[in-house]
């Protein structure tokens, strides 16, 4: 059982980092295997909507999304923690997101996610909010925690403080690893649920 953990700050070890550590030390001791990616350095570019992943079933831009594509395929889980810029989640990781979802053909289904947010102070419930739709949209159950997923802190190292906001993290991903074993338990005894064919409407009369 392994989960994907991206990091979206641009400071490797900022306060993102800091938060998801906790998140990382609590998954290897409820015996689930880590992937871990800092991503918020990379150069990512946006999606150009060329459709090109629908022929190629991976993105015409061969960089990061690519290598995290097959990675996230085998995980079951994914994690996603960003700092908040302007009450919105990092550019950078918005870009990665909206191009991994969409150029990866294979389901997502039951592999648990949730995001965690860093701020100073305000902006956090937006970005989390943000996030979340990538999990809703894909039929990947959402962990909660004992909170909404914030840490606060401003310089790196400062959301070490902040005591609630950390131990969320480890309450996160106590759930998460618990979701994770109950998923796989329920496969086998009740297999997936059905899916009807996708119905596609635009509204358009
Ligand atoms: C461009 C930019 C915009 C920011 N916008 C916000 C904001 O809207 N709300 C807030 O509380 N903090 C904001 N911050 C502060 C960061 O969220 C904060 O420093 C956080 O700890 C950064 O996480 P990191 O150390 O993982 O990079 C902003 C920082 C930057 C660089």
């Amino acid at each position: 059982m392994k989960v994907l953990i991206l990091n979206g700050s641009p400071r490797k070890n900022g306060n993102t980092a800091l938060a998801l550590s906790e998140v990382r030390k609590t998954f290897v001791e409820e015996g689930i295997e880590v992937e871990y990616f800092d991503v918020g350095h990379l150069a990512v570019r946006g999606c150009i909507a060329c459709g090109r992943c629908g022929e190629l079933e991976k993105c015409v831009f061969d960089d990061i999304v690519n290598t995290l594509a097959p990675i996230f395929r085998e995980c079951d889980g994914l994690v996603v923690g960003s700092p908040v810029y302007y009450a919105s989640a990092n550019a950078t990781l918005i870009a990665l997101l909206d191009r991994l979802f969409y150029s990866t053909p294979y389901s997502k289904e039951m592999k648990v996610g949730f995001a965690i947010t860093v701020a100073r102070r305000g902006g956090t419930s937006a970005t989390f909010d943000e996030l979340n739709k990538y999990f809703t949209i894909s039929g990947m159950p959402v962990v909660s925690g004992q909170y909404w997923n914030s840490v606060h802190g401003m310089l790196p190292g400062e959301a070490s403080a902040d005591e609630e906001g950390m131990q969320n993290m480890r309450t996160l991903a106590r759930n998460a690893a618990f979701l994770i074993k109950s998923i796989r338990l329920g496969k086998e005894a009740y297999g997936t649920p059905v899916r009807e064919a996708r119905k596609r409407t635009n509204f358009i009369r």
